[in-house]
């Protein structure tokens, strides 16, 4: 027998962006002297010039719902139409229940499904890539996708592989219906070989420890081996790039904006080669004042672009991110 399914006809895009970025302005002069190193490393190595920090008030919910709330008001609908909200983070400490359930609660959704995933620096892209099937199968109307971190939490500042990285902030995006496609269809995928180039450092078991061995007590920082990432990233994502283009049908002379996972400026640079892009496309560079917020990098730096005129409405943009796992996702969307 054959059961019933949803009876929908549509295409899906993105309806509206909003961010919030950490309030503490953090240039590299404040957190050199613990890694013993200088700005001028810190810019040449990873382009990075300050990064923003939350204050102690800014939680990942706090942030979440301050860039749901722009993202929902620019989409032009409200928070009860939204019927599912799934959040893309790896430092909501608290491990159960799902952030996105608080997060969907105090937006004032009418019992949206919530749930969150866990893809690092790539979990917008993931987010994006299930709204869209959600929405084309009926599944949901309107998905509200969030990425957001508050790294500092989980940063050593005296580790000299990651202080200078990872940074705060949420970005978030309502997907809902459409009659044109707007969301192309996502390339996406593992290499776990690779499972331990970007981890936490200890599992919470070794820090909790047990009675006759205590554990160490202390936060479970990320680890990171940044030469290894940086190879990989730089080379195997702009094949990935590549290909996402051509499942979206279209040609790099026909992309409009470029918004890579804001890692470090030297593989967004190396991507960009590698593709050979042409001039035209512009590139997000957030990272230069914003750092590495893992899955909120794509939709804070997409939203930058599109408040400073950089990515307009029809635009055709290519998002892409990557990160620990190795897991990464890409697709092509139209700006909203
Ligand atoms: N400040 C100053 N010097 C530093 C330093 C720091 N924070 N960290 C390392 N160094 C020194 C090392 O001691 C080494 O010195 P030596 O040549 O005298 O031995 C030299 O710099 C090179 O070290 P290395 O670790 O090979 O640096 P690198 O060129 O690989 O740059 C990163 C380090 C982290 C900037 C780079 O690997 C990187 O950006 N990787 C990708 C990280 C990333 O994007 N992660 C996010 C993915 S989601």
């Amino acid at each position: 027998m054959s059961l019933a399914t949803t009876p929908v006809d549509t295409h899906a895009r993105i309806l509206g962006i909003g961010s919030y970025r950490g309030s503490l302005i953090v240039p590299n002069a404040d957190i050199i002297a613990a890694i013993d190193s200088s700005d001028e490393w810190i810019q040449q190595r990873s382009g990075i010039r300050e990064r923003r920090f939350a204050d102690e008030h800014e939680s990942v919910q706090f942030m979440s719902v301050e860039a749901s709330k722009v993202a929902i008001q620019r989409a032009g609908i409200t928070a009860a139409e939204i019927d599912c909200v799934v959040v893309a983070t790896v430092s909501h400490l608290l491990q159960t229940p799902a952030i996105a359930t608080a997060i969907a609660h105090e937006l004032g959704t009418d019992k949206a499904a919530a749930f969150d995933i866990s893809a690092a620096c790539a979990g917008f892209c993931h987010g994006v890539a299930l709204a869209n099937d959600m929405v084309r199968a009926g599944s949901a109307t309107n998905v509200l996708v969030i990425g957001v971190e508050r790294l500092s939490e989980i940063t050593d500042p005296g580790d000299r592989g990651t202080a200078f990285i990872f940074a705060d902030g949420a970005g978030a995006a309502v997907v809902g219906r459409s009659e044109t496609n707007g969301i192309s269809p996502v390339v996406w995928g593992s290499d776990g070989e690779y499972f331990d180039y970007i981890r936490q450092r200890e599992d919470w078991r070794d820090v909790v420890g047990t009675p006759e061995e205590p554990g160490s007590g202390v936060m479970p920082f990320l680890t990171m081996q940044g030469s290894s990432v940086f190879r990989w990233a730089s080379f195997a994502m702009a094949k990935i790039a590549n290909e996402t283009l051509e499942r979206a049908g279209i040609t790099a002379d026909e992309l409009d904006v470029f918004v890579p996972h804001q890692a470090n400026m030297r593989i967004i640079d190396a991507m960009a080669r590698s593709m050979k892009l042409p001039p035209h496309v512009r590139i997000a560079r957030d990272i230069a004042e914003q750092g590495n917020t893992s899955a909120a990098s794509v939709p804070l730096a997409l939203d930058r672009m599109m408040v400073e005129g950089e990515a307009r409405s029809g635009d055709k943009a290519l998002l892409i991110a990557f990160g620990a796992g190795l897991a990464y996702a890409a697709q092509v969307v139209v700006v909203p």
